[in-house]
Protein backbone atom coordinates (compact mmCIF):
# COMPACT_ATOMS: atom_id res chain seq x y z
CA UNK A 1 0.00 0.00 0.00
CA UNK A 2 1.09 3.24 -1.17
CA UNK A 3 -0.10 6.25 0.54
CA UNK A 4 0.34 10.28 -0.29
CA UNK A 5 -0.94 13.39 1.17
CA UNK A 6 -1.05 16.21 -1.22
CA UNK A 7 1.07 19.38 -0.47
CA UNK A 8 -0.17 22.39 1.22
CA UNK A 9 -3.81 20.91 1.65
CA UNK A 10 -5.04 20.25 5.22
CA UNK A 11 -7.50 17.77 4.07
CA UNK A 12 -6.57 14.33 1.83
CA UNK A 13 -4.53 11.39 1.08
CA UNK A 14 -4.37 9.13 -2.12
CA UNK A 15 -3.95 5.09 -1.64
CA UNK A 16 -2.42 3.32 -4.95
CA UNK A 17 -1.22 -0.52 -5.04
CA UNK A 18 -3.96 -1.44 -2.98
CA UNK A 19 -6.17 -4.56 -3.19
CA UNK A 20 -9.54 -3.89 -1.79
CA UNK A 21 -11.03 -7.39 -0.92
CA UNK A 22 -7.73 -8.79 0.59
CA UNK A 23 -7.34 -5.52 2.76
CA UNK A 24 -5.83 -7.31 6.38
CA UNK A 25 -6.81 -6.04 9.89
CA UNK A 26 -3.74 -4.20 10.60
CA UNK A 27 -3.74 -2.11 7.31
CA UNK A 28 -7.27 -1.79 7.67
CA UNK A 29 -6.71 0.19 11.03
CA UNK A 30 -4.46 2.16 8.99
CA UNK A 31 -6.92 3.00 6.40
CA UNK A 32 -9.28 4.03 9.57
CA UNK A 33 -6.73 6.14 11.03
CA UNK A 34 -5.82 8.16 7.91
CA UNK A 35 -9.54 8.53 7.12
CA UNK A 36 -9.85 10.08 10.79
CA UNK A 37 -7.08 12.64 10.08
CA UNK A 38 -7.61 13.46 6.46
CA UNK A 39 -10.86 13.51 6.32
CA UNK A 40 -10.75 12.12 2.14
CA UNK A 41 -9.22 9.09 1.11
CA UNK A 42 -9.11 8.39 -2.56
CA UNK A 43 -8.17 4.59 -3.76
CA UNK A 44 -6.48 5.52 -7.46
CA UNK A 45 -7.99 2.36 -9.84
CA UNK A 46 -9.13 0.08 -7.05
CA UNK A 47 -11.65 -1.60 -9.16
CA UNK A 48 -13.62 -3.59 -7.04
CA UNK A 49 -16.99 -4.53 -8.21
CA UNK A 50 -20.55 -3.44 -6.34
CA UNK A 51 -20.77 -6.48 -3.64
CA UNK A 52 -16.82 -5.49 -2.89
CA UNK A 53 -17.97 -2.00 -2.66
CA UNK A 54 -20.86 -2.81 -0.15
CA UNK A 55 -18.20 -4.94 1.74
CA UNK A 56 -15.72 -2.64 2.07
CA UNK A 57 -17.97 0.19 3.25
CA UNK A 58 -19.24 -2.33 5.74
CA UNK A 59 -16.22 -2.45 7.70
CA UNK A 60 -16.43 1.60 8.39
CA UNK A 61 -19.79 1.20 10.06
CA UNK A 62 -23.71 0.37 9.71
CA UNK A 63 -24.79 1.44 5.96
CA UNK A 64 -27.29 4.05 5.45
CA UNK A 65 -30.45 3.31 3.57
CA UNK A 66 -30.97 5.76 0.38
CA UNK A 67 -33.59 7.60 -1.47
CA UNK A 68 -34.88 5.62 -3.85
CA UNK A 69 -34.57 7.64 -6.86
CA UNK A 70 -33.24 5.14 -9.18
CA UNK A 71 -31.83 2.93 -7.26
CA UNK A 72 -31.50 -0.89 -7.58
CA UNK A 73 -31.58 -1.99 -4.08
CA UNK A 74 -31.37 0.33 -0.52
CA UNK A 75 -27.46 0.22 0.17
CA UNK A 76 -26.27 2.15 -2.93
CA UNK A 77 -27.57 5.43 -4.84
CA UNK A 78 -27.30 5.58 -8.56
CA UNK A 79 -25.54 8.87 -9.05
CA UNK A 80 -25.30 8.71 -13.15
CA UNK A 81 -26.63 10.73 -16.28
CA UNK A 82 -27.71 7.42 -17.73
CA UNK A 83 -31.50 6.14 -17.60
CA UNK A 84 -32.39 2.72 -16.90
CA UNK A 85 -32.72 2.60 -20.66
CA UNK A 86 -29.42 4.39 -21.63
CA UNK A 87 -30.33 7.00 -22.93
CA UNK A 88 -28.29 9.89 -21.40
CA UNK A 89 -30.03 12.89 -19.20
CA UNK A 90 -30.49 16.33 -20.33
CA UNK A 91 -29.28 19.02 -18.25
CA UNK A 92 -32.50 20.45 -17.26
CA UNK A 93 -34.74 16.91 -16.98
CA UNK A 94 -35.58 15.32 -13.85
CA UNK A 95 -32.22 13.30 -13.78
CA UNK A 96 -30.53 16.01 -15.20
CA UNK A 97 -31.51 18.65 -11.99
CA UNK A 98 -31.64 15.54 -9.68
CA UNK A 99 -27.58 15.96 -10.21
CA UNK A 100 -27.14 19.77 -10.30
CA UNK A 101 -28.28 19.76 -6.64
CA UNK A 102 -24.21 17.74 -6.17
CA UNK A 103 -22.58 20.81 -7.85
CA UNK A 104 -23.32 22.98 -4.41
CA UNK A 105 -21.21 22.45 -1.70
CA UNK A 106 -23.30 20.27 0.92
CA UNK A 107 -22.81 17.69 3.28
CA UNK A 108 -24.39 14.23 2.56
CA UNK A 109 -27.29 13.15 4.03
CA UNK A 110 -27.69 16.50 6.41
CA UNK A 111 -31.49 16.87 5.43
CA UNK A 112 -32.04 13.73 8.03
CA UNK A 113 -32.37 13.40 11.64
CA UNK A 114 -28.92 12.12 11.62
CA UNK A 115 -26.53 12.48 9.13
CA UNK A 116 -24.23 10.38 7.42
CA UNK A 117 -20.53 9.79 8.80
CA UNK A 118 -19.37 8.79 5.24
CA UNK A 119 -19.66 8.08 1.71
CA UNK A 120 -17.83 6.03 -0.67
CA UNK A 121 -18.10 7.12 -4.15
CA UNK A 122 -16.85 4.55 -7.26
CA UNK A 123 -16.57 5.79 -10.54
CA UNK A 124 -17.68 3.29 -13.25
CA UNK A 125 -17.78 5.45 -16.39
CA UNK A 126 -15.81 9.47 -16.35
CA UNK A 127 -16.37 11.49 -19.02
CA UNK A 128 -13.14 12.32 -20.86
CA UNK A 129 -12.93 16.28 -18.86
CA UNK A 130 -14.89 17.69 -16.29
CA UNK A 131 -16.93 15.94 -13.26
CA UNK A 132 -14.17 16.48 -10.88
CA UNK A 133 -15.79 16.49 -7.26
CA UNK A 134 -14.15 18.72 -4.65
CA UNK A 135 -13.98 18.48 -0.68
CA UNK A 136 -13.68 21.68 1.75
CA UNK A 137 -11.81 21.10 5.21
CA UNK A 138 -14.43 22.22 7.69
CA UNK A 139 -12.57 21.83 10.97
CA UNK A 140 -9.39 24.04 9.28
CA UNK A 141 -12.45 26.19 8.28
CA UNK A 142 -13.29 26.43 11.17
CA UNK A 143 -10.41 27.27 13.24
CA UNK A 144 -9.53 29.87 10.12
CA UNK A 145 -12.49 32.07 11.96
CA UNK A 146 -11.67 35.36 14.16
CA UNK A 147 -12.86 34.41 17.55
CA UNK A 148 -16.14 36.96 17.21
CA UNK A 149 -17.79 34.92 14.18
CA UNK A 150 -16.85 31.82 15.65
CA UNK A 151 -18.69 32.96 19.35
CA UNK A 152 -21.57 34.09 16.73
CA UNK A 153 -21.98 30.88 15.20
CA UNK A 154 -21.51 28.57 18.71
CA UNK A 155 -24.92 28.37 19.66
CA UNK A 156 -26.68 28.46 16.19
CA UNK A 157 -29.02 26.03 14.80
CA UNK A 158 -29.93 25.26 11.07
CA UNK A 159 -32.64 24.12 9.94
CA UNK A 160 -31.76 21.31 6.68
CA UNK A 161 -34.37 20.51 4.34
CA UNK A 162 -34.35 18.29 1.30
CA UNK A 163 -37.33 19.52 0.33
CA UNK A 164 -36.04 23.43 0.14
CA UNK A 165 -32.87 22.64 -1.53
CA UNK A 166 -34.21 20.39 -4.09
CA UNK A 167 -36.76 22.15 -4.51
CA UNK A 168 -34.78 25.59 -5.72
CA UNK A 169 -33.69 23.29 -8.53
CA UNK A 170 -36.04 20.69 -9.15
CA UNK A 171 -35.65 16.56 -9.70
CA UNK A 172 -37.56 15.95 -6.40
CA UNK A 173 -39.88 14.32 -8.70
CA UNK A 174 -37.54 10.97 -8.79
CA UNK A 175 -38.39 10.16 -5.19
CA UNK A 176 -41.58 8.23 -4.50
CA UNK A 177 -44.40 10.93 -3.42
CA UNK A 178 -43.87 9.33 0.09
CA UNK A 179 -40.22 9.85 0.75
CA UNK A 180 -40.37 13.65 0.97
CA UNK A 181 -43.45 13.66 4.06
CA UNK A 182 -40.60 11.16 5.72
CA UNK A 183 -37.78 14.04 5.17
CA UNK A 184 -39.35 16.71 7.23
CA UNK A 185 -36.74 19.90 8.25
CA UNK A 186 -34.47 18.41 10.54
CA UNK A 187 -32.33 20.68 12.93
CA UNK A 188 -28.72 20.61 13.69
CA UNK A 189 -26.15 22.76 15.13
CA UNK A 190 -23.75 24.90 12.58
CA UNK A 191 -20.91 24.12 15.00
CA UNK A 192 -20.15 19.98 15.89
CA UNK A 193 -17.73 17.92 17.74
CA UNK A 194 -16.66 15.04 16.00
CA UNK A 195 -17.89 12.23 17.97
CA UNK A 196 -14.50 9.94 17.20
CA UNK A 197 -11.72 12.81 17.33
CA UNK A 198 -13.20 15.38 19.42
CA UNK A 199 -12.29 18.25 16.60
CA UNK A 200 -14.47 20.95 16.27
CA UNK A 201 -16.01 21.99 12.84
CA UNK A 202 -18.54 23.85 11.03
CA UNK A 203 -21.70 22.09 9.46
CA UNK A 204 -23.21 24.01 7.00
CA UNK A 205 -24.12 23.58 3.13
CA UNK A 206 -27.02 23.34 0.62
CA UNK A 207 -29.61 21.62 2.55
CA UNK A 208 -30.01 24.53 5.06
CA UNK A 209 -32.55 26.73 4.22
CA UNK A 210 -33.00 29.00 7.63
CA UNK A 211 -31.09 29.19 10.89
CA UNK A 212 -33.57 28.98 13.97
CA UNK A 213 -34.15 32.32 14.78
CA UNK A 214 -33.17 34.34 11.57
CA UNK A 215 -35.28 35.85 8.79
CA UNK A 216 -34.49 34.03 5.30
CA UNK A 217 -32.58 36.60 3.84
CA UNK A 218 -30.45 36.84 7.14
CA UNK A 219 -29.76 33.70 7.54
CA UNK A 220 -29.04 32.40 3.42
CA UNK A 221 -26.19 35.75 3.69
CA UNK A 222 -24.47 34.24 6.71
CA UNK A 223 -24.25 30.68 5.18
CA UNK A 224 -22.77 32.08 1.87
CA UNK A 225 -20.17 33.77 3.81
CA UNK A 226 -19.29 31.15 6.11
CA UNK A 227 -19.37 28.61 2.85
CA UNK A 228 -17.43 31.26 0.71
CA UNK A 229 -14.57 32.00 3.58
CA UNK A 230 -14.29 28.28 4.84
CA UNK A 231 -13.82 26.66 1.09
CA UNK A 232 -10.65 28.15 0.54
CA UNK A 233 -7.12 26.86 -0.06
CA UNK A 234 -5.35 25.74 1.70
CA UNK A 235 -9.20 23.60 3.07
CA UNK A 236 -9.81 22.18 -0.57
CA UNK A 237 -8.71 18.87 -2.56
CA UNK A 238 -10.15 17.93 -5.53
CA UNK A 239 -10.15 14.40 -7.55
CA UNK A 240 -10.15 13.84 -11.24
CA UNK A 241 -11.68 10.51 -11.95
CA UNK A 242 -10.46 7.56 -13.61
CA UNK A 243 -12.69 4.74 -14.06
CA UNK A 244 -11.78 1.97 -11.32
CA UNK A 245 -11.07 5.16 -8.54
CA UNK A 246 -12.96 4.85 -5.46
CA UNK A 247 -13.22 8.41 -2.61
CA UNK A 248 -14.52 8.06 1.01
CA UNK A 249 -14.90 10.74 2.79
CA UNK A 250 -15.82 12.26 6.31
CA UNK A 251 -19.26 14.06 5.99
CA UNK A 252 -19.54 15.03 9.88
CA UNK A 253 -16.29 17.69 9.21
CA UNK A 254 -16.07 17.89 5.04
CA UNK A 255 -18.55 19.26 2.37
CA UNK A 256 -18.13 18.59 -1.27
CA UNK A 257 -19.47 18.89 -4.30
CA UNK A 258 -19.63 17.99 -7.57
CA UNK A 259 -18.20 19.56 -10.73
CA UNK A 260 -20.16 19.90 -14.84
CA UNK A 261 -18.93 18.26 -17.22
CA UNK A 262 -20.33 17.84 -20.85
CA UNK A 263 -23.31 16.78 -20.32
CA UNK A 264 -23.85 14.33 -23.33
CA UNK A 265 -21.29 12.04 -22.00
CA UNK A 266 -21.63 9.26 -19.74
CA UNK A 267 -20.90 9.65 -15.79
CA UNK A 268 -21.59 6.74 -14.21
CA UNK A 269 -21.51 6.51 -10.22
CA UNK A 270 -22.31 4.54 -7.76
CA UNK A 271 -22.60 5.00 -3.37
CA UNK A 272 -22.39 3.66 -0.28
CA UNK A 273 -23.31 5.77 2.41
CA UNK A 274 -22.10 4.90 6.12
CA UNK A 275 -24.95 5.97 8.82
CA UNK A 276 -24.60 8.13 11.45
CA UNK A 277 -23.88 7.09 14.48
CA UNK A 278 -26.44 6.54 17.64
CA UNK A 279 -30.45 5.73 17.21
CA UNK A 280 -30.46 6.57 13.56
CA UNK A 281 -33.64 5.05 11.80
CA UNK A 282 -31.94 5.57 8.41
CA UNK A 283 -29.23 2.95 9.36
CA UNK A 284 -28.97 -0.82 8.25
CA UNK A 285 -29.03 -2.26 11.83
CA UNK A 286 -29.06 -5.78 9.86
CA UNK A 287 -25.75 -7.15 9.17
CA UNK A 288 -27.19 -9.54 7.18
CA UNK A 289 -29.71 -7.42 5.13
CA UNK A 290 -26.83 -4.52 4.73
CA UNK A 291 -24.52 -7.78 3.27
CA UNK A 292 -26.86 -9.72 0.75
CA UNK A 293 -25.50 -9.33 -2.52
CA UNK A 294 -29.09 -9.00 -4.58
C1 LIG B 1 -22.12 12.41 -3.85
C2 LIG B 1 -21.83 13.67 -4.58
C3 LIG B 1 -20.52 14.57 -6.37
C4 LIG B 1 -19.97 14.04 -7.64
O1 LIG B 1 -21.77 11.35 -4.38
O2 LIG B 1 -22.66 12.47 -2.75
O3 LIG B 1 -22.22 14.70 -4.14
O4 LIG B 1 -18.92 14.55 -8.08
N1 LIG B 1 -21.10 13.52 -5.67
O5 LIG B 1 -20.58 13.11 -8.21
MN1 LIG C 1 -23.06 14.35 -2.07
Amino acid sequence: MDISFPKDATLGAVVEQLDIPSLSEEDFARIYQVFLERSVVVFKRANIDQAEHIQFSRRFGRLERTLSKRTTRPEISLLSNVTKEGRVAKPDDSLGLFLKGNRAWHSDSSFKVVGAKASMLRALEVPDEGGDTEWADMRAAWLALDKKTQEACEDLIAVHSYGYSQGLIGGTDLLKSSELEDLPPVEHPIVRVHPETGVKSLYIGRHISHIVGMSYENSQSLIAELTEAACQPPRIFRHQWDAGDIALWDNRCVLHRGHPWPFEQRRVMRRTTIAGEGDNPWAMEDREEALAIG
